[in-house]
């Protein structure tokens, strides 16, 4: 991949959006209606609609290190809060990846700078479910397994927010954790079960 070939592949996709449909741009300018909330790694490797088969439009998207959804970060917040009260995104889906270097590096006794309080929310996942994830014997099983619950936790963080709550108040907002099995390529569902998540910690973190 070279830095210049990026604007000949645009004009070539643009071309082929056209040869298909002489509207495409014309239609994708007059606004958005995206039904899914996408929150992904910035791993160069996990892209967003790639690899769930979507097109312009249907997903929007937030990507960071690890798939994170801090309560006191602005980005992860204002995305949360325009998805949900304003396009009214119907799904909202947490997507983290097995072999996620941010995961990694936040197992590891190591000094990294600007990342420690951002991976430090991994650490605390960790801190949570230090007994399920001490019993894991294999380093690797133990680190992708933190992934899965980091996934879940973000989750949680999801719905903790007074914009899900107040959506979920109104009308059906479902939060999906997933995790892409960088080997396979799959997308794997972890099928947790948020609203039985959302009662029991309902009693802490009810804001509406
Ligand atoms: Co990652």
């Amino acid at each position: 991949m070279k830095l210049r070939n990026i604007f000949e592949n645009n004009q070539k996709w643009v071309e082929e959006k056209l040869s298909i449909d002489a509207d495409y741009f014309k239609n994708l300018s007059k606004g958005q209606s995206p039904e899914i909330l996408y929150i992904g790694c910035s791993d160069s490797r996990v892209t967003a609609e790639e690899l769930m088969g979507v097109n312009p439009g249907d997903a929007f998207v937030h990507r960071n290190i690890a798939n994170m959804v801090p309560n006191t970060d602005l980005s992860a917040m204002s995305v949360i809060d325009y998805a949900v009260t304003h396009l009214k995104v119907k799904h909202i889906v947490v997507c983290g990846h097995y072999f996620c270097g941010g995961v990694k590096a936040a197992m590891q006794s190591q000094d990294l700078g600007i990342l420690n309080p951002w991976l430090r929310n991994i650490r605390d996942v960790y801190r949570l479910h230090k007994e399920e994830l001490n019993a894991i014997e294999n380093e690797e099983e133990r680190y992708n397994r933190l992934v899965e619950l980091n996934v879940q936790e973000q989750c949680v963080n999801v719905i903790k927010t007074s914009q899900y709550q107040k959506a979920f108040a109104e009308r059906e907002v479902i939060v999906h954790g997933w995790v892409f099995d960088i080997h396979s390529g799959k997308l794997i569902d972890l099928k947790i079960d948020f609203e039985n998540i959302l009662k029991n910690i309902q009693e802490i973190y009810k804001i509406c």
